[in-house]
């Protein structure tokens, strides 16, 4: 119940990606990027990005870019009759007034406009790929952007090269345009503006477009076909639920179901969640090579256990085939176990640094880090017990079995002692009581 629970969290945290990301510096300013989900897939077309604060700002400025030497940025600021901002784009040349640049095409949008003291820009460019001076993957999780703002009278111009005068505030900051990635309005802002931080003017100066509301239901579904986020979306569900429910439950159901098959089950249900992580690395291969990840701790430990897992089918078939010989442990017995332990557990792990990558809610994080560490958790304790359980019943077969030999040979110690030796090398590591598969006495003196 909790945990199904926890996990209708999880899901809804991963559905949940953002198709705008939000920066806000203080001061009521904020800026705010949408990546097209056909810009993000090409990697290059239009972005959207919106800059607001209030008018008590000469200007405001944006810019991509670590510095601002070398960046390409747009700055607003008050329009000669002062209804409406100017949008000037220009190319940062040092820590100077940066020059206009006739090269950036950008297009100030319907929502733009100064009313209830805010200006607001919303802006679409379509080349802001590349710029003289730098260039900027849509999908970097981490892209530089630096910002900057002064305090001051209107500055009332219609002119994009109009001179202002020095910041009063600046910084940079990186935001994950993977967040930012999704929908195909050709004016995300329009019905977003106003659930920003600051209290947006546009509200007030436009109603919802029809590309707005159709960008805010393809967030959800359908999309583009090859829309990343579905695809991510997808991976984020189904690698989760193999690794945290269905491997757990495989390891589990060996120790506790005890008819004839099981091994069978356990062998069908494992391979089948096998190829789920397949299906779900495929994903995560092609998006780690469209979003330019693949080179991080997520990517490289999943392929590794992707990889890792592929012995278990072998080492449990060559176990069960030495079993049916020999009726007890072997050579591949306890590889199989321990490597599989090990390498799902490393699964399990690894999803978290798959939630960390994608920068998503802490909720969605805190949601998996419960169903993950109650699962193994019970996982361990099935182990544990199944374990316990079966050195008991060793020791009392191993009674009841000496004493039949007793019976039959007279009290001879050495025969004692050599059965009981033989009882403990062919005994079960964890209890499998499925007479199929664990070593019986007679088993065990066939073996002998
Ligand atoms: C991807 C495929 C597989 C995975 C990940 C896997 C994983 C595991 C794990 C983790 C255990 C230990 C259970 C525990 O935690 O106590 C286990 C036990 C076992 N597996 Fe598999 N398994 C796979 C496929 C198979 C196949 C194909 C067979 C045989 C046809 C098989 C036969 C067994 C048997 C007999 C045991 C019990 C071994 C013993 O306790 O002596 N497994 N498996
Ligand atoms: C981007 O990709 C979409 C389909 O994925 C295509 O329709 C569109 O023409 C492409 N745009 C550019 C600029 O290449
Ligand atoms: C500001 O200018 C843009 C671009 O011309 C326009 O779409 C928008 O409606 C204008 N806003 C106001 C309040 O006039
Ligand atoms: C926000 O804007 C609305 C009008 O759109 C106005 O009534 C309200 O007073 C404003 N609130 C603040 C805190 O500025």
């Amino acid at each position: 119940m909790y945990i199904s629970k926890s996990w209708g969290a999880l899901a809804l945290a991963t559905s949940a990606f953002a198709q705008t990301v939000t920066y806000s510096p203080g001061d009521e300013v904020s800026y705010a990027v949408n990546v097209p989900a056909s810009t993000a897939e090409n990697g290059s077309g239009d972005i959207y990005f919106q800059i607001s604060g209030p008018t008590t700002m000469s200007w405001i400025g944006f810019g991509q870019g670590s510095q601002m030497k070398g960046s390409n940025i747009f700055m607003i600021y008050a329009n000669a009759d002062g209804t409406n901002v100017t949008l000037s784009p220009r190319l940062g040349t040092g820590e100077q007034q940066p020059d206009a640049d006739t090269s950036a095409e950008v297009t100030l949008l319907d929502g733009s406009g100064i009313s209830n003291d805010m200006m607001v820009a919303n802006v679409r460019c379509s080349n802001c790929n590349s710029w003289s001076g730098g260039t900027m993957s849509f999908t970097d999780s981490t892209s530089s952007w630096i910002y900057a703002y002064k305090t001051g009278s209107a500055i009332d111009s219609d002119s994009v090269s109009a001179s202002v005068s020095q910041h009063t505030q600046y910084g940079t900051t990186t935001l994950n345009l993977q967040n930012a990635a999704g929908g195909s309005s050709s004016n995300p802002f329009t019905s977003t503006a106003d659930s920003t931080s600051s209290n947006s003017s546009s509200a007030s100066s436009s109603s919802p477009s029809s590309a707005s509301t159709a960008s805010s239901s393809s967030g959800g579904g359908g999309g583009t076909p090859g829309d990343v986020n579905m695809v991510i979306m997808a991976h984020a569900i189904l690698a989760p639920l193999a690794f945290v429910l269905f491997f757990p439950m495989g390891a589990m159901m060996i120790r506790l179901l005890s008819f004839k098959g099981v091994v069978w089950l356990h062998a069908g249900w494992m391979v089948t969640t096998y190829i789920i992580v397949l299906g779900a690395m495929g994903m995560g291969v092609w998006i780690a090579v469209v979003t330019q990840q693949l080179d991080t701790y997520h990517s490289i430990i999943g392929l590794i256990v992707v990889g890792a897992l592929l012995l278990q089918p072998v080492s449990g078939i060559t176990h069960h085939l030495l079993y049916k010989k020999t009726g007890g442990a072997n050579v591949a017995t306890y590889p199989h176990i321990w490597w599989g332990r090990a390498i799902v557990t490393l699964g399990i792990i690894n999803g978290g640094f798959g939630l960390q990558l994608s920068d998503n809610t802490t909720q969605g994080e805190v949601a998996y880090a419960i169903v993950a560490s109650v699962m193994w958790t019970l996982w361990m304790v099935v182990i544990v017990f199944s374990f316990a359980k079966s050195r008991r019943t060793v020791g009392r077969i191993q009674k009841k079995d000496i004493y039949t030999v007793e019976m039959r040979n007279g009290n001879s110690s050495t025969e004692r002692m050599r059965y009981a030796a033989s009882i403990e090398q062919n005994s079960p590591p964890t209890n499998y009581y499925n007479q199929d598969e664990w070593p019986t006495p007679q088993a065990s003196r066939r073996y002998r």
